[in-house]
């Protein structure tokens, strides 16, 4: 059957997948609902106990005045941006070159806010403390994503972060966090999130990423910034008359797994071990500093894809669900560490590597 089936679907049948959390189905929703009353009342226009409530936790556990939930984090941190820029009179802020915003938004900063970018560093390493220092300071915000997600979710050391921020406040800059991946890097730094937080004036977190929710973002800050971008997500009709099956989803995955991305964070380091260790394979970071990572084969997709899916087929393991051409010579994808991998017996997990190295190497001397 080898070489027939997809990647994904081959992944999808496999006994024992070893990334995320499980299938994105229906199902998830269905466990968080099955344990609520029905006659829970329902959030309306972003009012009522239950988006409240939760909008209350979550600005406590990132140590900020006041939160707001929105269905997206395209739409929050576009918002962000936009207030900063209003609020400082500049219509430009700074961010890495493979930022969300720069690379996944069909430029939506500059067709509905009328907001430019700066580009600070280059796609291939982080936005450093010397990059921070020389750039050009007319901008009303600096962007820094942790994670870097495109780079496989390097971050910087804690001292540049206090560094940058310090910087920032000196020249009255303001410092935004996109931390879709926030609760991944905590074990790392060993800090917790409003100590993260503190560094930043606003904060955007995600609710489907390691926490595993359906979909939705938390925009937090100062209780001024905060009412403005309530404004703002009405403008933009994300105030949906009832956003709950998102809040519950995110608040029921919140507090299943908040504590778990130590565990993850092991996991990936485990992991990576593992691929480092096969043949014509390594992982970006080398060692993990989140959950997550990025696997570079010397091995071009189309090459690669029919090899894997033999190897899920043999062992029952499923590695990858998404391989990424990068030229004809070699390819890479990212893995996210979640609720699966602790599951999947040891030896089964060595058994699977052991085959994939062979076929690796096989492939490898054919090429
Ligand atoms: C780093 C980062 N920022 C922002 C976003 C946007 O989140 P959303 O899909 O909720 O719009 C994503 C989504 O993948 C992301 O990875």
């Amino acid at each position: 059957m080898s070489g027939t089936i997809s990647l994904f679907e081959a992944y999808n049948r496999t006994a024992y997948p070893l990334v995320g959390h499980g299938k994105r189905n229906i199902q998830v929703l269905k466990d968080v609902l099955s344990e609520l009353d029905g006659k829970m009342e329902s959030d309306v226009y972003g009012s009522g106990e239950l988006i409240e409530d939760f909008q209350n936790k979550i600005a406590k556990f990132l140590g900020k005045e006041a939160a707001v939930f929105f269905p997206s984090g395209t739409m929050a941190q576009q918002i962000a941006m936009r207030i900063w820029s209003e609020k400082k009179g500049i219509k430009r802020v700074a961010y890495h070159p493979l930022c969300h915003l720069e690379i996944h938004e069909e430029e939506g900063l500059k067709h509905l806010h009328g907001i430019e970018s700066l580009l600070l560093a280059d796609k291939t390493r982080l936005i450093q403390l010397e990059d921070v220092l020389n750039m050009d300071t007319n901008i009303s915000c600096l962007l820094l994503e942790l994670p870097q997600r495109e780079i496989g979710g390097e971050l910087p050391s804690y001292e540049e972060l206090e560094a940058i921020s310090a910087f920032c406040r000196e020249k009255g800059i303001i410092l935004h966090l996109d931390g879709a991946r926030l609760l991944e890097v905590l074990p790392y730094y060993e800090k917790s999130a409003e100590q993260i937080c503190s560094l930043f004036d606003s904060v955007y977190i995600s609710f489907y990423k390691g926490i595993g929710g359906i979909a939705g973002a938390i925009l937090a800050g100062h209780e001024a910034f905060v009412k403005e971008s309530v404004i703002w997500k009405r403008r933009h009709g994300g105030d949906l008359i009832s956003l709950y099956p998102y809040v519950l989803s995110a608040d029921h995955f919140f507090m299943q797994r908040q504590d778990r991305f130590q565990q993850y964070y092991e996991g990936a380091k485990e992991l990576a071990g593992l691929y480092n260790d096969c043949q014509g394979t390594t992982t970006r970071p080398v060692v993990p500093v989140s959950n997550m990572f990025h696997i570079h084969f010397s091995l071009p997709k189309a090459k690669l894809e029919p090899v894997l899916v033999a190897v899920y087929e043999e062992t029952g393991v499923g590695f990858i669900t998404r391989l990424n051409h990068i030229d004809d010579e070699t390819s890479y994808c990212e893995v996210n560490i979640g609720d699966q991998f602790a599951s999947i017996p040891k030896e089964v997990i060595h058994q699977a590597f052991h085959v994939l190295n062979q076929k690796l190497q096989e492939a490898l001397q054919e090429k």
